[in-house]
């Protein structure tokens, strides 16, 4: 069988801070550098959600785009968008939102919902030049 891998573009706006709350305020300032701002501050993150495996004879989809667009929104946008991540957010109220933390998060919320065949990858753009990604 031919795998091909299918992919879909989402994007959202979040504000976080990053801090290490047994740090001082010296190490996380030095660490963590303007993302430790105690206002929080924003990013537009690029999500890139990949999904690969067998192309189905019958539809000739690896799976319909459509369905995966629902899903990210459901999952992804509907949680995530326009809210403080660190306040307003289950996943963050303590795991730091670093964009590493993110796409684990977002994987694992993706993962239950994609049939077991299928291969997932996240990749999250923090900024157009900070990217990260996680297959599991
Ligand atoms: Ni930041």
């Amino acid at each position: 069988m031919s795998k091909v891998t299918v992919s879909r573009h989402a994007h959202f706006n979040a504000a976080h801070r990053l801090h290490n709350a047994s740090w001082t305020v010296e190490k996380n300032e030095a660490v963590f550098g303007k993302c430790n701002n105690p206002h929080y501050h924003g990013h537009n993150y690029e999500l890139i959600v990949s999904v690969r495996g067998d192309v189905d004879p019958e539809t000739g989809y690896v799976v319909d785009m459509k369905w995966l667009a629902d899903l990210i929104e459901e999952q992804v946008e509907q949680r995530f968008d326009h809210k403080n991540l660190n306040e307003e957010t289950e996943e963050f109220k303590v795991l730091n939102p670093t964009a590493e933390n993110i796409a684990m998060v977002i994987w694992k919320l993706l993962r239950k919902e994609v049939a077991e065949a299928l291969e997932l990858k996240v990749t999250l753009y923090e900024t157009p030049r900070n990217f990260v990604e996680y297959s599991g």
